[in-house]
């Protein structure tokens, strides 16, 4: 077997990692404008400012994206760019400009998959208590719905949210990410439980919206565990692992996934949780599950899991010296096989990987070529471990790539280079990689030149 023949190769990348333009044309501050001019807060003090100029220079990056053979491209909308103070009037210059990108990638026959929220939340509406207010699942109701008026005669496939638990738990819990907030557990669970609320008033304004037939899908972030041997047990071990509440945190993935999917808050993690739970009011859970049409899912890392006597399970540390990326994150191929196997297994939705990439300390050599053999290793061998579930039976629809330029990668700011292009924040000049053509050859055999070790 292979990947199927109209599998979605794809590349990503969001607004504010990659746009610039931070105060042009009309667009609002965000949560990520703010934080950024915090002392101490992101990397050298790094800001999004002009980041890859993206948002003037997007002609020439879709042409790169066209030269890498992509079939899709996942980009997301700024809100306050759209919706400068997040509700209220909208700005005709932001909306132009994602007219235009659309317009540029549809022509060059790349399919736009669209993320409505990806982490630049519109700063007047922080002010207005942010997702700690109910009503933050109407001003996303409102936006998606701008959006959709404006885009969805062009754009069929879309994410509402990508990552709400790194944006809630970073953000609101431990204060590393925008906004920078360190709230109560349960003032925590409040705002999850409204972003929740918020990805289904989405789901439904981007149906009522579009004019036609459109795709929407939830893009959670994961926690893989996979299992320490082939034995079954380590195996079942590292699905409950996956699947358990092993703290006050919001890193249990079964706290975010299965009110979408199976209408209701896990109950382990509800007695865990205890007094801290959010108010659930009559038709919230309902809201929450609308019918989603994919599972998008992020990965990167994993742990490694063991069965223990009586049903328990017990992280196993990695050997001394097992391979990291520059992120100090571990390289676990096998995560894309065992994650996307108990996702399906538990919800059963088609899947799309909506992320999956590295970090490399990658820098234009002297004969200006950027080498970056790690990064074609570690995507050879993810996608390798992606067929062998496809195999296994699980449907997966696509694949994007994380990413598709070097971009700010928000705490750490620009020391972090995720990129298939190598970006020169000084002067703007895309490099592609190595890996960017490798891609290209992964992408026109429809995944072959991985088995023929190419
Ligand atoms: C994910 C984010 C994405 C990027 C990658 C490296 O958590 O969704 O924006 O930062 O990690």
């Amino acid at each position: 077997m292979s990947f199927p023949e109209n599998f979605v190769w794809g590349t990503a990348a969001a607004s504010y990692q990659i746009e610039g333009a931070a105060a042009v044309d009309g667009k609002g501050p965000s949560v990520w404008d703010m934080l950024c001019r915090k002392e101490g807060a992101v990397y050298d003090g790094n800001t999004g400012e002009v980041a890859c100029d993206h948002y003037h220079r997007y002609a020439e990056d879709v042409g790169l994206l066209k030269s890498m053979n992509v079939k899709a491209y996942r980009l997301s909308i700024s809100w306050p760019r759209v919706l400068p103070t997040g509700t209220g009037p909208s700005n005709e210059a932001g909306l132009d400009f994602y007219d235009r990108l659309i317009d540029a990638l549809l022509a060059a026959g790349i399919t736009p998959w669209v993320t409505l929220f990806h982490w630049d939340f519109p700063l007047e509406l922080y002010y207005q208590g942010g997702w700690l207010n109910r009503d933050s699942a109407d001003w996303f109701a409102e936006y998606a719905t701008v959006v959709a008026r404006r885009l969805g005669d062009r754009v069929t496939h879309w994410m509402t949210l990508n990552e709400p638990q790194v944006y809630i738990n970073a953000g609101h819990l431990e204060g590393r990410h925008a906004p920078g907030d360190k709230l109560a557990f349960h003032e925590v669970l409040r705002a999850a439980h409204n972003t929740l609320r918020a990805h289904g008033r989405g789901v439904q304004a981007l149906r009522a919206m579009s004019p036609g037939p459109c795709r929407v899908g939830y893009a959670p972030a994961s926690h893989p565990k996979v299992p320490a041997s082939d034995a079954p047990a380590d195996v079942e071990a590292a699905r409950r692992a996956f699947f358990a509440t092993t703290g006050k945190h919001l890193a249990t993935m079964s706290w975010w996934l299965d009110p979408v999917f199976l209408g209701k808050y896990p109950e382990d993690a509800w007695s865990y949780f205890g007094r801290d739970v959010p108010h659930v009011l009559a038709g919230d859970l309902e809201l929450i599950s609308q019918p989603v049409d994919f599972f998008g899912v992020n990965i990167y890392a994993g742990d490694r899991i063991r069965a223990t006597p009586g049903g328990g399970f017990e992280r196993v540390p990695f050997p001394p010296g097992h391979p990291r990326t520059a992120f100090n994150w571990p390289i676990v191929p096998e995560a894309m096989y065992h994650t996307t196997r108990f996702c399906h297994d538990r919800y059963k939705k088609p899947i799309v990987i909506t992320e999956n990439g590295i970090s490399c300390t990658d820098s234009v050599d002297l004969d200006g070529r950027v080498r970056d053999p790690l990064r074609i290793d570690f995507t050879r061998r993810y996608l390798l471990q992606l067929e062998r579930a496809i195999d296994a039976g699980v449907p997966v629809e696509g694949y994007f790539h994380w990413s598709f330029i070097d971009n700010f990668e928000w705490a750490d700011g620009y020391k972090q280079r995720f990129g298939l292009v190598h970006c020169d924040y000084a002067t703007g000049t895309r490099t592609p990689k190595d890996s960017s053509k490798w891609y290209a050859e992964v992408i026109r055999t429809n995944g072959a030149s991985l088995r023929a070790g190419g």
